[in-house]
């Protein structure tokens, strides 16, 4: 038995056979439309497939607010970011509520039809404040926040064509295929672990501690939209796959891609990440040190911290929460500083700076940082980019 979904039951709102034909035909003939964000694009296919779970569509008013003050949909439910649309001023005067409106890709291809149900202000200051712990523009997430529209569009989405990938096509798994994978090969219990950056070993042993305790891994990438200085998806990809060949036992380690836009809300983020890991079927969840931070608007173990303020029973998925790991020269080995009772001067630490400013040069860090395999590959890629740069 797989666990259950968030919410009771997972979600499919893609439209098949005659009723897709019927609505892509309104769409084309009657239809007003929308261009969605990249960011949308991405939760339009996460409602699709049922990764949002028990979430059907954009939030109306109630479960925006209710989200926002109190990290619950309106019916008690634990969400804690909002899902939302958002379209200027001028756009949403010419939508009426009650009508269906074609959602359309950047090279407008209709992907969904919104059922829309209200259209709404809100308070940006209020949401970056309240989602992110900051009003500052520099944050990521908040600098998208106050770049999107003022009014936002609420009400179920009937999905008629998943947006288009040309990558990680054998990667793209959806919950209903990692429940069943998991099924097949018996996993009953199965630990999710997010990730935004390379694969560092603090990473690898992170992994490895949560694996002895569990039946399995699922490597989880985040593949969506992520800010400009992070390292993209198919160098990281790479460096995956590399280490599943040489490091990771084959029969208990999955690795599939999130296909979500990163959202860098920290303690809020993470709340979010495993609930839609659990919708995946995984029963564990990976929370380590500054989880989806960005920057130091967050404390380091505040993403740890936030699930205090929950029952268990209203989560569902347990959170395995990691303090603060690296190579202990004294121990000769992996550590952290719950384990090793030695002091920094004995451990390997490299900040993102200086690990990029070796790779630039051609310098490798340590394999007790990097395994080598994986400093080849990040080495390339920054390489490439300063010649780009020149
Ligand atoms: S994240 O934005 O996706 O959280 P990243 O890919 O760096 O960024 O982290 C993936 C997971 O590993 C997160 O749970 C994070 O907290 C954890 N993590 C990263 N580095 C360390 C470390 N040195 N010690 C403990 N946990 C870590």
């Amino acid at each position: 038995m797989t666990i259950e979904p968030h919410g009771g039951r997972l979600i499919d709102r893609v439209v098949h056979g005659a009723a897709k034909v019927e609505l892509l035909d309104r769409a084309a003939k009657k239809l007003q439309r929308l261009k969605l964000t990249p960011q949308e694009v991405y939760d339009i296919e996460l409602i699709a497939t049922g990764a949002f779970s028990p979430l059907e569509g954009f939030m109306c008013k109630a479960d925006y607010d209710s989200v926002v003050d109190t990290m619950r949909l309106e019916n008690g439910v634990v969400w804690s970011l909002p899902v939302v649309l958002a379209a200027g001023n001028k756009e949403a005067d010419n939508l009426k509520e009650g009508e269906d409106i074609a959602l359309e890709d950047g090279s407008g291809t209709v992907l969904a039809v919104l059922h829309l149900q209200e259209k709404f202000h809100y308070d940006k200051e209020k949401e970056a404040l309240e989602v992110y712990g900051t009003k500052d523009d520099k944050h990521p997430g908040v600098n998208r926040l106050y770049n999107s529209g003022d009014v936002l569009l609420g009400g179920k989405v009937s999905v008629v064509n998943r947006p288009k990938h040309n990558d990680f096509i054998k990667y793209r798994l959806d919950p209903a295929d990692t429940r069943e994978l998991f099924h097949k090969k018996g996993w009953r219990r199965v630990v999710g672990f997010q990730t935004r950056n390379p694969v560092h070993r603090a990473h690898e042993y992170i992994q490895k501690c949560a694996l002895e305790v569990v039946d399995a891994l699922l490597l989880h990438p985040l593949v969506g939209e992520t800010k400009k200085d992070d390292i993209p998806a198919d160098v990281r990809m790479s460096c995956y796959e590399v280490l599943l060949e040489n490091y990771y036992p084959r029969d208990r380690v999955a690795l599939s891609v999130f296909p979500a836009a990163m959202r860098y809300a920290g303690p809020k983020e993470a709340i979010f990440h495993a609930i839609v890991r659990k919708n995946y079927g995984c029963t564990h969840f990976i929370v380590g040190r500054d989880h989806a931070g960005v920057g130091s608007y967050y404390g380091s173990f505040d993403a740890h911290y936030i699930f205090d303020e929950f029952d268990r029973d209203d989560i569902g998925i347990v959170p395995l929460f990691f303090d603060h790991t690296f190579y202990c020269k004294s121990c000769y080995g992996m550590a952290s500083f719950k384990t090793c009772p030695h002091g920094s001067e004995h451990h390997v630490a490299l900040s993102g700076t200086e690990v990029r400013k070796m790779l630039v040069e051609g310098q490798m860090p340590p394999s007790s940082f990097t395994r080598p395999e994986i400093a080849k590959i990040l080495s390339a890629h920054y390489r490439c980019e300063s010649e780009q740069h020149k």
